[in-house]
């Protein structure tokens, strides 16, 4: 939620934030996280207090968060956006040192250094009748907004997610309440169907002759078993790609990706391809480019979080 104190403005009736402005103009302090919520053990919400940012956003645009001044960068999604409260909302999963490290220290009240935004292109809506959308993993959050913004353009849409089991089950009131239709798949069976959202998206292409399009979001081997479920019906199959990025901007090169015959920058290209002409494979290799360097960053940072829990707290002669 926003905090600060608004007003008009006159020229274009569009809310102007006092506090934000002064923060980023003057302060330069980051933005506010406003609100959390803990889905599981490694998957967390914040919303963070960015009018400029829920204003201008789209669905299927994404942020580059840095967490602190010497953290890295990292993309995430725009899992949600309300220029009413002015806020923003990212679904994190804690996969490695700085998403952990976030999960550890983003706590309502505290700063986020950097988040710039929105990046990336917005998914093309077009006149489609009827889509299902599908969200798997940390492709559960991103996919909301897309199926919001097809049904508020009057497609029906079926909502397809799936998880590894119910424990980990969110948001699905958000997906029952937006989908025409909604179907949760998890691999113990332990809510919705059992299986892989593959069975959930066979079991919509049963039913109904008649999708027009498939958008998928989740995991490259998730994306490219829907892309493959989907080729021989000639079903259109929007993913969204999440190689490896560091600018966001088009500069480094860093997230180039294979699209049919050409190369591409999943930032400023994408990150949405058709994905019958996305090179999965190439993908999933360019991941894994920094497995060693990722897993020691990891250690070091739980090492000196061990280390740091077990230190006495300094004595008061030896403060400054
Ligand atoms: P690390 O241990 O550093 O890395 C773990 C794995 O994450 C790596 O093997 C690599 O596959 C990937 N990764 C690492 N650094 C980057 C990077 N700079 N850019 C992309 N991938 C990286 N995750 C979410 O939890 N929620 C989201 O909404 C979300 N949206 C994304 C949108 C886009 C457009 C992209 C490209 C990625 C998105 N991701 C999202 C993935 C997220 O950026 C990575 O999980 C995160 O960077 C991992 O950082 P780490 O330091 O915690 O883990
Ligand atoms: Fe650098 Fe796309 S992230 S070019
Ligand atoms: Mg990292």
């Amino acid at each position: 939620m926003a905090t600060g104190r608004r007003k008009r403005d006159a020229g274009n009736e569009r809310p102007v934030d006092i506090a934000e402005s002064r923060r980023q103009g003057e302060q330069g302090a980051g933005f506010e996280i406003v609100g959390r919520q803990d889905f599981s053990d490694v998957t967390y919400l914040l919303d963070i207090d960015h009018p400029m940012m829920a204003r201008a956003a789209k669905p299927g645009q994404f942020v580059i968060v840095i967490p602190h001044e010497h953290g890295e960068r990292i993309p995430l999604t725009i899992a949600d956006f309300d220029s009413r409260t002015g806020t923003v909302t990212l679904v994190v999963q804690a996969v490695g040192k700085t998403t952990q490290e976030m999960q550890r220290d983003c706590r309502v009240g505290t700063r986020l250094f950097g988040v710039t935004g929105p990046l990336g292109l917005p998914v093309e809506i077009g006149n489609a009748k009827k889509v299902v959308c599908v969200g798997g993993g940390l492709g559960v959050a991103p996919i909301f907004p897309l199926a919001r913004a097809f049904k508020e353009s009057g497609a029906y849409v079926i909502g397809v997610v799936g998880f590894r089991t119910r424990d980990l089950v969110f948001w699905d009131d958000r997906f029952q309440a937006t989908c025409d239709e909604f179907i949760i798949c998890t691999d113990d069976g332990s809510a919705g169907i059992e299986g892989r959202v593959t069975e959930g998206i066979a079991l919509a292409m049963a039913n109904h002759g008649d999708i027009d399009e498939v958008v998928a979001i989740g995991p490259p081997i998730m994306m490219k078993a829907v892309a493959e479920l989907t080729r021989p019906a000639n079903l259109k199959t929007t993913v969204s790609l999440n190689p490896i990025m560091v600018d966001g901007t088009g500069m480094c090169g860093g997230c180039r990706v294979k699209v049919g015959d050409k190369v591409l920058f999943a930032c400023v290209d994408g990150p949405h391809f058709d994905g019958h002409q996305v090179d999965f494979d190439d993908l999933m290799n360019r991941l894994r480019r920094f497995t060693t360097e990722e897993k020691l960053a990891t250690q070091r940072w739980s090492h000196a979080c061990r280390r740091s829990a077990h230190e006495p707290p300094p004595s008061p002669e030896t403060q400054v």
